[in-house]
């Protein structure tokens, strides 16, 4: 597997850990995870057939056995899927919290968002889920954040919610670069704002 992005969720995986990925596509990650034994157990769902029969194709292509099924989030999950950990990656913070917000919803999550990560943090915590860690990777010039969950409880302050809890000064540079690129483009309400943040993560870089 040549995907950074997939190798940083597979170290969030324990050996005890009962996998449900849902959304799986490729199934790239479970055909890792089932290879190099790093999960108890792993199942593979998607939304779309057409995803899930990619999956399969590639199951059979590398000869891993998983068992795979048609799902929307934690919907449909056969009887016999006792998973305890559930990874949501590749999709955006609207479609991560609705596929949330459901009582089978475990205890823990890995979950990397496509966007609005203030949002994804802030209702996490609503939801009873502690952040336990954030780590980000650089891939296709483009930071993605990983974060790792368990049910708890946790109030993160607005800076946490806004700029992650990562401690990573590279990620924190990319956030300015990402907030100078549209400042010129923005009513001027916006771009004070956007300017304060920028300051906001300098100090962040700078206190260390
Ligand atoms: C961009 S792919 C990400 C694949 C893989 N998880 C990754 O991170 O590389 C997003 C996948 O999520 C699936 N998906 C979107 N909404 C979903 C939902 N509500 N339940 C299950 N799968 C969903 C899509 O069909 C698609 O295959």
């Amino acid at each position: 597997m040549n995907s950074e992005r997939l190798k940083l969720i597979a170290k969030k995986i324990s050996p005890n850990d009962m996998v449900l990925d849902v959304g799986c596509d490729h199934g790239y990650l479970d055909i890792f995870l089932k290879k190099n034994k790093l999960c108890k157990m792993v199942w593979a769902s998607d939304i779309s057939s057409s995803a899930l029969n990619y999956a399969k194709e590639n199951f059979k292509k590398y000869h891993v056995k998983i068992e795979t099924f048609v799902s929307d989030g934690f919907n449909n999950i056969p009887e016999n899927v006792k998973f305890n950990t559930a990874v949501i990656a590749g999709m955006g913070t609207h479609t991560i919290l609705n596929i949330l917000n459901h009582p089978l919803s475990p205890n823990k999550l890995i979950i990397a968002s496509n966007n609005d990560y203030y949002l994804l943090r802030k209702k996490l915590n609503e939801m009873g889920y502690k952040i336990v860690s954030e780590d980000v990777i650089l891939e296709h010039e483009h930071y993605y954040v990983i974060l790792l969950c368990i049910k708890g409880t946790q109030t993160l302050s607005e800076q946490e919610l806004l700029y992650g809890i990562s401690n990573n000064d590279d990620y924190y540079r990319f956030q300015i670069a990402e907030r100078e690129k549209i400042m010129a483009k923005v009513p001027k309400l916006k771009k004070e704002q956007l300017e304060k943040e920028c300051l906001e993560l300098k100090g962040l870089i700078e206190r260390k």
